[in-house]
């Protein structure tokens, strides 16, 4: 332990601060392992989190990078976006590093697990910080003796100074399955993706690497291992339908998740998979 690692209460969960070697800081939560604050400097917060999230076991958290795990969606039998995502994850390693600050949470198939779903797995989530840069990775394997399969994503809530006036280049040309239209495939035929309504996005197999062209904010957004990546703002209804989200906060938000969802990944016994996405400071 070093004054790299602060445990803290953040909205009344355990929380572990890491702070960079360089002013960076990110915040998880052992709830759901999700991340719920990357800042570069002190109250430059890139990560959005709703005024009205819920901070209550059994309830997701609408902000921050919330981990889908073993299921996308509604997309199955388990509850919508998994478990994952509720569940306390435990904290196995810390590390000091000469220019980052990372640690480790793990979560294992237990008897609540087992209820709903069979698969004997274990997942892992490291979260790594510098000042201009953050890495989440999913790291998934099967310990079991049976095969199974899953989706997955890592669903980042970015902040935004004003939807209207970002954009995202790097999907021009990819196919993606509209969920706000029947899930029918369609292109994205504009260099950038601007943002006029609601967007509910499964881009399958897009460029690695994308940015986030937002005025002064600018973001690089990568990802490997994921296969696809979903573009998510629910405009202005379904942000008033949403209990959890303040009228009007959905201009202050996008989600960019790096996701696998129109393939799942299959496990054989001994196998494993691993994800990755990373947020630096573009420009
Ligand atoms: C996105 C989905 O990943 O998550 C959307 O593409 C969904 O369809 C959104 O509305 C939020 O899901 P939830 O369960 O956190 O409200």
């Amino acid at each position: 332990m070093t004054d790299r690692f602060e445990s803290l209460p953040y909205r009344g969960l355990p929380a572990l601060r890491l702070h960079s070697p360089d002013g960076g800081t990110v915040t998880v939560l052992r709830y759901g392992a999700q991340v719920v604050s990357w800042q570069p400097a002190p109250g430059d917060e890139r990560l959005f989190m709703s005024e009205r999230a819920y901070f209550a076991p059994g309830k997701p958290i609408r902000g921050g990078i919330p981990v889908v795990f073993p299921q996308f969606g509604p997309r199955g039998p388990l509850p919508r976006h998994g478990f994952a995502r509720t569940l306390d994850w435990t904290e196995t390693e810390r590390r000091a590093m000469d220019t980052f600050t990372t640690a480790t949470w793990r979560l294992s198939a237990s008897d609540a697990t087992r209820k709903i779903w069979p698969a004997e797995f274990a997942a892992e989530v490291t979260v790594s910080v510098e000042r201009s840069r953050l890495d989440v990775e999913l790291h998934v394997e099967n310990p079991g003796a049976a095969p199974f399969e899953f989706t997955t994503a890592l669903h980042t809530y970015l902040a935004v100074p004003e939807l209207e006036a970002i954009r995202i280049a790097g999907l021009e040309g990819t196919e993606f399955e509209d969920q706000t239209r029947g899930n029918i495939r369609s292109r994205q035929q504009t260099e950038l993706l601007a943002f006029e309504e609601e967007v509910d996005r499964i881009y399958a197999a897009p460029k690695p690497q994308l940015v986030l062209h937002a005025p002064r904010r600018p973001l690089l957004i990568e990802q490997s291992g994921f296969r696809d990546t979903v573009v998510w703002n629910p405009w202005e209804e379904k942000c008033a339908a949403f209990a959890d989200m303040a009228p009007g906060e959905f201009r202050r938000m996008v989600c960019v998740e790096a996701a696998q969802t129109l393939v799942p990944v299959q496990l054989a016994p001994g196998a494993e998979w691993s994800g990755r996405q990373s947020l630096s400071l573009a420009g």
